[in-house]
């Protein structure tokens, strides 16, 4: 982690940030806040409208007041940059929590958020980008609320540690027969040249990269589907491929032990990495 962090509107050393957290931090005892993962290239923010677009909507949707505009927030994640003199790659983790109240389950609407972010140094994860990863079919046992961007990320968790142990880079979740999202990434499917991935609503989360990557799929002039998809397709498709804001495109070549294209990363994957990486520089937010 970068030495500053900012917290609560000031830019703090990271080493004083122990004793600044509450047992009575309502994201401390129940996860009852929200959260953003943004890119940092060279020092520039990537897609930061997006984020904010989202941060902002996941507070709305739980009720939680903004501790700050939105305006405020950009002013304030640039001065941490600033700060850190960061003009590297990394990612810049935002986290709201709904504040400070005595333990109980209602809240009280009337508490003032409070938020920190902070700066992690990060490669492009080449090797996993070039070679790709095998995901591992597990049920979505989480709640029907997924288009919010919570911390309370339990089944997340137990499931990527699950995947991890059995030699897996994440799950891929599965309701109703029907295929969701990876564990920390949207999932997408190629058949016969159309680019499918899940709809936009409650059971995952709008990927800012999901929303990236089919801009620039439809730029590529690729056929675009956004619709369910049965498990079973999953065995028959062409292609397969996740999308993260740390990971951009990684292909898919094993789902358990079915191999995706033969085990060999597809054509349109490959594609669609190289036009992420072409298009990183239109979308920077450089303070
Ligand atoms: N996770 N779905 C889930 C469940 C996620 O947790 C994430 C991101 C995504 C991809 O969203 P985006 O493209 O906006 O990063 C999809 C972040 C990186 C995390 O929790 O660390």
């Amino acid at each position: 982690m970068e030495k500053y962090i900012l917290w609560n509107g000031d830019i703090i050393d990271s080493k004083e940030k122990d004793g600044l957290i509450s047992f009575d931090d309502r994201g401390y005892q129940f996860g009852d806040g929200v959260y953003e993962v943004i890119r940092i290239y060279k020092g520039a923010l990537h897609l930061l409208d997006l984020h904010l677009d989202r941060l902002f909507r996941s507070m709305k949707e739980l009720n939680i007041t903004p501790p700050i505009s939105r305006e405020q927030f950009i002013d304030e994640l640039g001065k941490l940059i600033g700060h850190n003199q960061f003009d590297q790659d990394g990612n810049l983790y935002v986290q709201v929590t709904r504040g400070l109240q005595p333990r109980a389950h209602i809240y009280n609407p009337g508490s003032k958020a409070v938020y920190y972010a902070k700066i992690d140094h990060f490669q492009k994860p080449v090797e996993i980008l070039q070679n790709g990863v095998s995901v591992t079919v597990q049920e979505d046992i989480r709640w029907l609320r997924c288009d919010i961007k919570s911390l309370n990320l339990l089944p997340n968790i137990m499931a990527m540690t699950n995947a991890y142990h059995n030699g897996f880079y994440e799950p891929l979740f599965v309701r109703d027969g029907i295929v969701r999202e990876c564990g920390a990434s949207n999932f997408f499917l190629v058949k016969d040249g159309k680019v499918i991935t899940h709809p936009a609503n409650h059971f995952i989360l709008n990927g800012i990269t999901r929303l990236h990557v089919l801009r620039l799929a439809k730029e590529l002039n690729l056929p675009v589907e956004e619709r369910e998809i049965d498990r079973n397709e999953l065995y028959t498709a062409d292609e397969c491929f996740l999308t993260a804001t740390p990971l951009e495109v990684v292909p898919i070549t094993h789902i358990d032990e079915h191999k995706v294209n033969g085990g060999e990363v597809g054509r349109i994957t490959r594609k669609l990495q190289k036009r992420y990486e072409q298009s990183i520089s239109n979308d920077l937010y450089t303070f």
